[in-house]
């Protein structure tokens, strides 16, 4: 297979002169000497080849030093507008370049097929359409910035239990409709380099997955950037070098990293963090990487080589990529621009994403708030604002604001503050990891849950802040929030028929009082504008824009519940048995009613639809009016149901093809053009590849998966 990467005259050049020791110098990363960004791959002073540096993460840059913290991925997904993503991609890559890194190790783009995830806070959704269109806007915003996006983690790391052992065992249309799109969507936008997952995809190691790296991704979908495997994510030198992986990382032993940090006598001396570590690390080892994985591609890379168990051209083409991304983004020449940190653009923009991917879930009328009315803010956490979860995308921000801040700013009613639950100990894996845990244990002063039903009780409006804890490494337990919340929530809305819970999660939650309270509205984890963004939707200063991403349903009812061979897998084998039948897919399929669907949220507003009409081949046209007096924002989408399939051959019900978000002032109408995925109508043969088969389509066009207001026919 010809899947080596076009050369510059001068990349051309410079592979004749570099040495071998040279050359397999730039396939594996080395300590920063800096110290300051995740990975590092040294240049070749003596040939002008600059070092590269790379940094996590999908929610903001992390280095030593504070950066935007931006909602996380799944809030930006539920604003449903991709236009967002592409600011994002963008102003992170600004805050990337201030920071001196040149590698941004995002987007992540997982599809969430498993509930507990505990990384789902970091990936966009069910629907590999809304998480392709996503993927591709964060890509082609870093990439407007000249830094390079990694898409991550290719491919089927859909869980974190096992995640450095287990296959997923997935047939390949499921993979080609499901699993691998969103990449592909991710690649087509440019992206110049891609993360390889830890996880096997039946039975093969991701990072040397040759038919997945070098025929589908390189050669398919001519991908011309640099693979690089997640940190120790590697296993083998010639296979993994021959099947497809250019740059191994860290490329680092943890002895060298800990000499480098200064804290390799710690672990002589006994140092308690060193135990704590070792005790913390035990609770999360089921899905951390084995560190001595560290240099597969150093002196092993070069023998291998030099006995011809890896063609030089294999090794030319690893640094050809590596230097040919770094050519596109400026880095020989040195005139990218210095970027900037925390800016009022940056913050304005955080604020804007979490506001739009808020989701009302219910409301009686309660919302939005009165200026004047009298509040109970109660809540664990309600100092704090929720800025992710734990592990590599743990982004520290320069300014943030918490749910007190945010309202008390906003009210102009009195505002009493009680916590009524001990505080929620959000997981810091990276803290947890080098035994820094600090002060993060409940503390349970100034908790008392009658103080926090009193305020309720003699307030106009009680807000609950509720939230769950998820974190790379571990998945949840299970979908209920953490500690006792629930019983505060249903004590607080026994006192007070007025209460509203906003809920900090994630991804699906159980929400057991849902139906004893006002109004619920669903944030995510929204970063550093938690506060803000929340005082703005609850005082109606703009409408609740976001829609489920996610379906949400008792934990029992998701189709990899109750079978412990789909999740979390046995013998280390997850077996997707479940197929195309993810998310609103099983749903649909199995009819059964969710507690809230897919595309799910309400609005302040009041929306009306049109007639659909479709014109060429894939755009639908609708005509949505807002018919209340308060402007509104809304998502059209598009969901197209295939002709009826012979017996044997499955097809969900209906699938997303399309979707947009749009503002609508009071009283107006706007035309809603969608414009259907290329693929909408097509299923995946595994003979003839992509297949639109004869027959009439329908197009149901609707304010989620479950409320459809019309539908259009395509005959094919
Ligand atoms: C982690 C994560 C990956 C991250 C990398 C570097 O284990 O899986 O998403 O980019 O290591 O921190």
């Amino acid at each position: 297979m010809d899947d080596a990467t076009e050369r510059s005259e001068r990349i051309a050049d410079l592979l004749d002169r570099l040495t071998l020791e040279e050359k397999v110098s730039l396939t594996h990363g080395a300590v920063d000497p800096a110290g300051n960004a995740t990975g590092y791959v040294p240049g070749v002073d003596r040939l002008g080849i600059p070092e590269l540096r790379l940094a996590d993460g999908p929610l903001g840059v992390r280095t030593e030093d504070p950066a935007t913290a931006f909602p996380a991925s799944i809030s930006l997904a539920a604003t449903f507008d991709p236009d967002l993503a592409r600011e994002q991609g963008r102003a992170m890559a600004r805050e990337a370049l201030a920071r001196d890194q040149d590698v941004l190790l995002a987007p992540g783009l997982n599809l969430i097929r498993v509930p507990h995830n505990g990384r789902n806070f970091e990936y966009y959704s069910e629907d590999p359409v809304v998480s392709g269109r996503f993927a591709a806007g964060v890509v082609s915003g870093i990439h407007d910035e000249d830094v390079i996006a990694t898409p991550k983690h290719f491919v089927a790391n859909n869980q974190e239990s096992h995640r450095a052992e287990v296959s997923a065992e997935v047939d390949e249309r499921v993979l080609r409709e499901l699993y691998l799109p969103a990449f592909r969507d991710a690649v087509a936008a440019g992206a110049g380099a891609l993360m390889t997952a830890y996880n096997r995809i039946n039975g093969t190691y991701a990072s040397e997955h040759e038919r997945l790296l070098r025929e589908v991704l390189k050669g398919e979908w001519d991908f011309d950037g640099v693979v690089m495997s997640d940190w120790f994510g590697t296993q083998f030198t010639a296979d993994t070098a021959n099947g497809g992986l250019d740059l191994q990382m860290p490329g680092v032993r943890p002895d060298e990293q800990l000499e480098s940090d200064g804290t390799a006598d710690a672990e002589d001396d006994g140092d308690d963090s060193a135990d704590t570590s070792d005790g913390v690390a035990e609770r999360f080892a089921d899905g951390l990487p084995d560190p001595e994985r560290g240099d597969y591609f150093s002196d092993a890379l070069q023998s291998a080589v030099e006995s011809g168990e890896v063609p030089e051209e294999r090794l030319d083409d690893m640094v050809a990529r590596l230097l040919g991304q770094a050519e596109r983004v400026g880095l020989f020449d040195g005139d990218r621009g210095e970027g900037a940190v925390d800016t009022p653009d940056h913050r304005d923009l955080a604020e804007r994403i979490a506001v739009n991917g808020t989701v009302l879930l219910e409301n009686d009328g309660v919302l939005p708030l009165a200026d004047d009315a009298d509040v109970a803010l109660i809540g664990p956490n309600v100092d704090e604002a929720i800025t992710g979860g734990g592990g590599s995308s743990e982004t520290e921000p320069v300014v943030s604001t918490s749910p007190v801040e945010g309202v008390e700013a906003r009210a102009e009613g009195a505002v009493t503050v009680e916590r009524g639950h001990e505080r929620i100990v959000p997981v810091t894996l990276l803290d947890a990891i080098h035994g820094d845990q600090g002060d993060d244990e409940a503390d349970d002063e100034d908790v008392d849950r009658d103080a926090a039903v009193a305020a309720a009780a003699d307030a106009d409006v009680a807000v609950v802040f509720v939230r769950d804890t998820a974190t790379e490494a571990a998945d949840r337990g299970d979908l209920r929030l953490a500690g006792e919340q629930d019983d505060l929530v249903e004590a607080v809305a026994a006192a007070n028929d007025r209460t509203v819970v906003v809920v900090g999660s994630s991804g699906p939650v159980e929400l057991p009082w849902r139906e004893d309270v006002a109004a619920v509205l669903q944030t995510w984890y929204p970063g550093q504008a938690h506060g803000d963004a929340a005082a703005a939707v609850l005082y109606g200063d703009a409408d609740p824009g976001g829609r489920l991403p996610v379906t949400f349903a008792p934990e029992p009812d998701y189709p990899t519940a109750g079978d412990e061979r789909r999740y979390p897998g046995v013998d280390y084998e997850a077996h997707y048995d479940e197929g195309l039948l993810v998310g609103y897919r099983h749903f649909d399929a199995a009819g059964v009613d969710p507690t809230y669907p897919f595309g799910h949220g309400d609005s302040y507003a009041e929306f009306r639809y049109g007639d659909a009409e479709v014109t060429g081949d894939r755009t639908v046209h609708v005509d949505v009016e807002n018919a209340s007096d308060r402007d509104g924002r809304e998502v059209v989408q598009a969901y197209v149901a295939a002709p009826e399939a012979p017996d044997d051959l499955e097809r969900p019900p209906r699938e997303l093809a399309g979707f947009a978000a749009v503002e609508v002032p009071a009283g107006e109408s706007r035309t809603v053009e969608l414009t259907l995925d290329e693929r909408a109508l097509g299923r995946y043969d595994a003979d003839e590849g992509w297949t639109v088969d004869d027959g009439e389509f329908t197009v149901h066009v609707g304010r989620s998966s479950r409320d459809l207001r019309d539908s259009v026919t395509i005959e094919r």
